[in-house]
């Protein structure tokens, strides 16, 4: 159990009754960087530990109706994201702990294959800063900002995501798509 979690659901309960994504994201955003950034959420150890080959990524809270889940991800030195999107939900991202590197990208088809670029610089997300996605513009690349510590993230998700597009770098400069199966680590 982690210390804010029946603040941060009893929020999350109240946002998704908003009529739009548009500010079901809003307020979602709002309230991540409200909690995160107020040190408003204490989690488990076990939510820290990363993992040597991946990115760590735990099931925090299911809303039983389905409506949202909330996930942790913890993130080593060097470990992050290819680009991808997100199964067609809405979500929100907020800093935890650490400090992430964040690039959104611009997907688009081009023959087999997919044309992606980077859509202004990265950004720097530093504790308490969040950000909201909207399909079909929710492209992007998330990377832990440290290159000595871990960092952790809290990601919201308009359903249950479990799974998601990638896209990563052929021979000829475009990039091939995968669909990517998501679950949950210990
Ligand atoms: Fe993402």
């Amino acid at each position: 159990m982690a210390a804010g979690l029946t603040e941060l659901v009893e929020r999350l309960n109240a946002a998704v009754e908003e009529p739009t994504s548009e500010a079901i994201t809003r307020r979602v955003k709002s309230d991540l960087e409200d909690l995160l950034g107020g040190g408003g959420l204490t989690i488990d150890d076990r939510f820290r530990v990363p993992r040597p080959d991946c990115y760590a990524r735990r099931l925090l809270y299911q809303d039983p109706g389905n409506r949202f889940t909330a996930v942790v991800m913890t993130w080593g030195p060097g470990q992050g994201t290819p680009v991808h999107d997100h199964g067609g939900l809405w979500c929100v991202e907020g800093v935890m702990e650490g400090e992430m590197i964040v690039t959104q990208y611009d997907v688009t088809p081009d023959g087999d294959a997919f044309r992606v670029r980077p859509v202004g610089q990265p950004l720097v997300a530093g504790v308490g800063s969040a950000g909201r996605l909207i399909p079909p513009t929710d492209y992007h690349v998330l990377a832990n900002g440290q290159d000595n510590g871990t960092s952790m993230t809290l990601h919201v998700y308009g359903g249950n995501l479990d799974g998601c597009r990638i896209f990563t770098p052929a021979d000829d400069g475009r990039y091939a798509q995968t669909v990517r199966a998501l679950s949950y680590h210990d």
